[in-house]
C-alpha cells in the first residue's frame, strides 16, 4: 500500500481494540494507568530506571557509572562486567532451568530438532573452543553467513561467549555484498553452510562464500556447516568442516565466559543508508543486552510456559534481538523455522503454530499480506488456539491487514503488539504493551518506557497532533548503536546531524490527539522491500556497473505484497540497443551482485533523466512518473523539461 494510502486510511482509523481482563490481570503491565506511571517515572530519571532493570542480569563486576555522555557518543554501565551468552545460558542453568527447551528448530522439510538449555550450553561451548583453537581472541571479528539453523544461534553465542565480534550477513545477500560487509569488519574467519533450502531448492551458499573469500585477505579460515550435502569445494588449509571441527578429541565441553567490559563491541550488522555504502552498525555489550532483555520480557509479556515464534531471518536485526538475545536473556522458549512461509503451502506457518503449540507470534506486515492473499482457508484448516499474543514488525502495518490478522489467526482473542524499532535501536522502542494499551489498528502507539519519542518539523519545532515530521528520539537508551563501525563521522552526521543531540530515526510519523504515533514510512533514501532495507544509491550503482548502462535512478513504487518494490530508470551507453533481453539481464545483474532482494520490479529505458541545470537528478519528479501521476509538480528548475513528458508516455504500468 502506498504511503500516502496508509496516511488516508489510517487518518480515517477510529477503531480501538482493548485488551481482554484476562490478558491484563495476568501480564507484567496491566493497564494504562501502570504504563503511564512506570512511563512517567522512567523518563524523568532514565538512568535510575534502567539501573533498576539491569540488576535483573548477572553482572561479574557491577557497574560505576550508568550513564556517560560525550557528544553524542553514550556508554552505559561503566566499568560494568558480563557476558551475554552466560545470561543467556548459564544463569537459567544455575537457577535449575537446564532441562527447559531453549530453541525449537524446525527444517523445511518439517524435522525438528530441540535444544535444552544444558545441550545449547554444551554446544556453544564446544564451538567457542573450536573459535579459541583457530586462534581468535577477544575483539576479532567473525562473520557468519548462514541460513536459518541452530548452528547460525550457535556460532553467535559462541562469538559472545569468547568476547569475539559477530557479523551476521543476511544468507539471501550475494557475495559481492558478503565481501564488502567482510572487508570493512575486517573478519578472521568466516562461518558458512554448504548450501541452503529454500522452497525445495538447495541455494548454494558455500559457493557464494568462497567467491568473496577469496577476494578478502583478512579471512584465514572458513567453517561450512553441512546442511544440504550438496557438492562443495573445501580450500586445504582454509576449509573446515563444523562437524569434525566440533567433535574434535582435544574439543571440551566447557569454556569459561569470558569477562566483557560493559562497552565492548558484541556485534556489528550492516544496514542500508542513505549513500552507497551499507553501515555497520555497532552494538555493545551489557546496554544492548538489558534493552533486548526488557523490551522482549514486557512487550511479549512472555511467561514461563510460552512457546514463543519470531519468522524474521536472524540475518537481520529482528533476528539478533527477539529470536536469540532477548528470548534467551529471558530463558524463554524460541523457535526458529528454516523456510518459506508458503512451502509446501500457504498454511505453513499456521501448521507450524498448532504442531508445537506457539504462543506468541511474531511476524511482519509483508507476510501478513502474502498469507492474506492466499485466503482464509489456510489458517481456517489450522486451529491456532493455542496463540495469545500476535506482534508485526518492519514497516507499518495498514489497518486491513491488521484487521485479517486480529480476526482469522488472532480470533479476536489475542492483542497485536506493532512493534516500531530499528537496526540501529536495537530493539523495539514504540509498541503497544500488550495488557495496557487499548489498540488502534496501523499505530504503533506509545513510547517504551524510558523512551523520550517525538515528531520534529524541519525548523526543529515540535509537530502539532497530527501535523507530522521527523520522528526522533530525544534522550539516549541503553540498546542504542555506538557509532558506525570505523566512521564516527558518519554515526554523528547520520543521526544527530539534522537536530543537535536529537536521534534521528530517518522516518516519518504523526502523533495523534490521543499521543498514538503513526509511522508513515522512510524520509530518506531508503526503500523498504518486503520491510527489508534497500539504499537506493546502492542499487544504483549496481546497475551502473553494468557494462551496458550509463545511468540509473531509482525510485519506490507502492505494491500490495511487498508495501514497496524497486523501479528504476536506466540510460543505456551509447551503442546498446534497448530489449527485454537486457532488461533482465540488467536485473540479474543486481540480484548476482546484491542479492535478490534488491532486484528491480521494472525498468523503464530512458534517454534522459529529468535533472536541474546543476545536474542533480530530481527523483520527486521519477517517483510521481513511476506512481503514474499526472502531476509530477514543478518542472521548472529541471534543464529539459521535456524529458518527462516521454518518461510519462514509456512508464511501465
Ligand atoms: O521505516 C521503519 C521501519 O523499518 C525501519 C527500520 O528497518 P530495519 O533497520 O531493517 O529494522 C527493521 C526491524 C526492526 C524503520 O526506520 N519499521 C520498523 N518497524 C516498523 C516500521 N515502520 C512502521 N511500523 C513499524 N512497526
Amino acid at each position: 500500500m502506498a504511503q500516502q494510502e496508509v496516511f488516508a486510511s489510517v487518518l480515517k482509523e477510529k477503531r480501538v481494540f482493548r485488551p481482554s481482563k484476562s490478558f491484563s490481570k495476568n501480564s507484567y503491565v496491566k493497564s494504562m494507568r501502570e504504563y503511564k506511571k512506570i512511563y512517567r517515572d522512567s523518563v524523568k530519571n532514565p538512568e535510575k530506571f534502567w539501573a533498576e532493570k539491569a540488576l535483573q542480569l548477572d553482572w561479574f563486576r557491577k557497574w560505576k557509572k550508568v550513564l556517560v555522555k560525550k557528544g553524542d557518543f553514550y556508554k552505559w554501565f561503566v566499568n560494568g562486567k558480563l557476558n551475554v551468552s552466560y545470561n543467556c545460558l548459564d544463569r537459567h542453568i544455575g537457577a535449575g532451568n537446564g532441562s527447559k527447551t531453549a530453541l525449537i528448530w524446525e527444517a523445511e522439510d518439517g524435522k525438528v530438532k530441540k535444544y535444552t538449555y544444558s545441550q545449547l550450553l554444551k554446544e556453544v561451548s564446544r564451538f567457542a573452543n573450536v573459535l579459541k583453537k583457530y586462534k581468535l581472541r577477544k575483539k576479532d571479528r567473525v562473520c557468519i553467513y548462514m541460513p536459518m539453523i541452530p548452528e547460525l544461534a550457535i556460532s553467535m553465542l559462541a562469538c559472545a561467549r569468547a568476547g569475539i565480534i559477530h557479523s551476521v550477513v543476511f544468507g539471501g545477500f550475494s557475495s559481492d555484498s558478503l565481501k564488502d560487509r567482510i572487508i570493512d569488519s575486517k573478519a578472521k574467519l568466516v562461518i558458512t553452510c554448504d548450501g541452503s533450502y529454500r522452497n525445495g531448492k538447495v541455494i548454494p551458499l558455500k559457493q557464494n562464500a568462497d567467491l568473496a573469500v577469496g577476494k578478502c585477505r583478512s579471512v584465514k579460515k572458513v567453517i561450512v556447516v553441512k546442511r544440504c550435502g550438496n557438492r562443495v569445494k573445501m580450500k586445504k588449509s582454509r576449509d573446515l568442516w563444523w562437524h569434525q571441527e566440533i567433535a574434535g578429541k582435544d574439543i571440551k565441553d566447557k569454556f569459561n565466559a569470558v569477562s566483557m567490559d560493559a562497552e565492548d563491541p558484541l556485534f556489528i550488522l550492516y544496514t542500508s543508508g542513505t549513500t552507497g555504502k551499507p553501515k555497520g552498525v555497532l552494538h555493545t555489550q551489557a546496554g544492548y543486552l538489558l534493552y533486548a532483555y526488557q523490551t522482549f520480557k514486557w512487550v511479549f509479556d512472555v511467561k514461563d510456559n510460552d512457546i514463543y515464534w519470531c519468522t524474521a531471518d536472524i540475518g537481520w536485526i529482528t533476528g539478533h534481538s527477539y529470536i536469540v538475545y532477548g528470548p534467551l536473556a529471558c530463558g524463554a522458549t524460541s523457535l526458529m523455522y528454516e523456510g518459506s512461509p508458503m512451502y509446501p503451502k500457504p498454511n505453513r506457518f499456521w501448521k507450524i503454530v498448532d504442531k508445537h503449540k506457539v504462543t506468541i507470534f511474531y511476524t511482519a506486515p509483508t507476510a501478513i499480506r502474502a498469507l492474506m492473499k492466499e485466503g482464509d482457508k489456510w489458517p481456517k484448516s489450522c486451529s491456532l488456539k493455542s496463540l495469545r499474543l500476535l506482534g508485526t514488525v518492519g514497516e507499518p502495518i495498514n489497518p486491513e491487514a491488521w484487521i485479517w490478522y486480529y480476526n482469522v489467526i488472532g480470533k479476536k482473542r489475542c492483542p497485536i503488539v506493532d512493534t516500531w524499532w530499528q537496526t540501529e535501536t536495537g530493539g523495539i522502542l514504540i509498541t503497544p504493551l500488550p495488557g495496557a494499551t487499548p489498540l488502534k489498528p496501523g499505530s504503533a502507539s506509545f513510547p517504551f518506557p524510558g523512551i523520550v519519542a517525538d515528531v520534529l518539523k524541519e525548523n526543529g519545532k515540535r509537530a502539532k497532533p497530527d501535523e507530522g515530521g521527523d520522528l526522533v528520539i530525544k534522550k539516549p537508551w541503553p540498546g542504542m548503536l555506538r557509532t558506525i563501525w570505523g566512521n564516527d563521522e558518519r554515526y554523528k552526521e547520520t543521526y544527530f546531524g539534522k537536530f543537535r543531540h536529537i536521534y534521528l530515526a530517518g522516518d516519518t510519523a504523526r502523533y495523534d490527539k490521543d499521543g498514538y504515533f503513526w509511522i508513515l514510512g522512510r524520509s530518506d533514501d531508503v526503500i523498504k522491500v518486503s520491510g527489508h532495507r534497500i539504499g537506493t544509491a546502492e542499487v544504483e550503482s549496481h546497475i551502473v556497473s553494468h557494462k551496458a548502462v550509463a545511468e540509473a535512478a531509482v525510485v519506490p513504487v507502492p505494491d500490495a505484497i511487498k508495501g514497496w518494490v524497486i523501479y528504476a530508470f536506466v540510460v543505456l551507453k551509447r551503442g546498446n540497443k534497448e530489449s527485454d533481453r537486457l532488461k533482465d539481464d540488467i536485473i540479474e545483474h543486481v540480484a548476482k551482485h546484491m542479492g535478490h532482494i534488491a532486484k528491480p520490479e521494472k525498468v523503464q529505458f530512458a534517454e534522459d533523466l529529468p535533472k536541474t541545470r546543476s545536474g542533480k537528478i530530481m527523483r520527486r519528479i521519477l517517483k510521481a512518473i513511476a506512481e503514474g501521476q499526472e502531476d509530477v509538480g514543478n518542472v521548472t528548475t529541471l534543464a529539459d523539461p521535456t524529458v518527462v513528458d516521454k518518461l510519462k508516455r514509456e512508464r511501465i504500468q
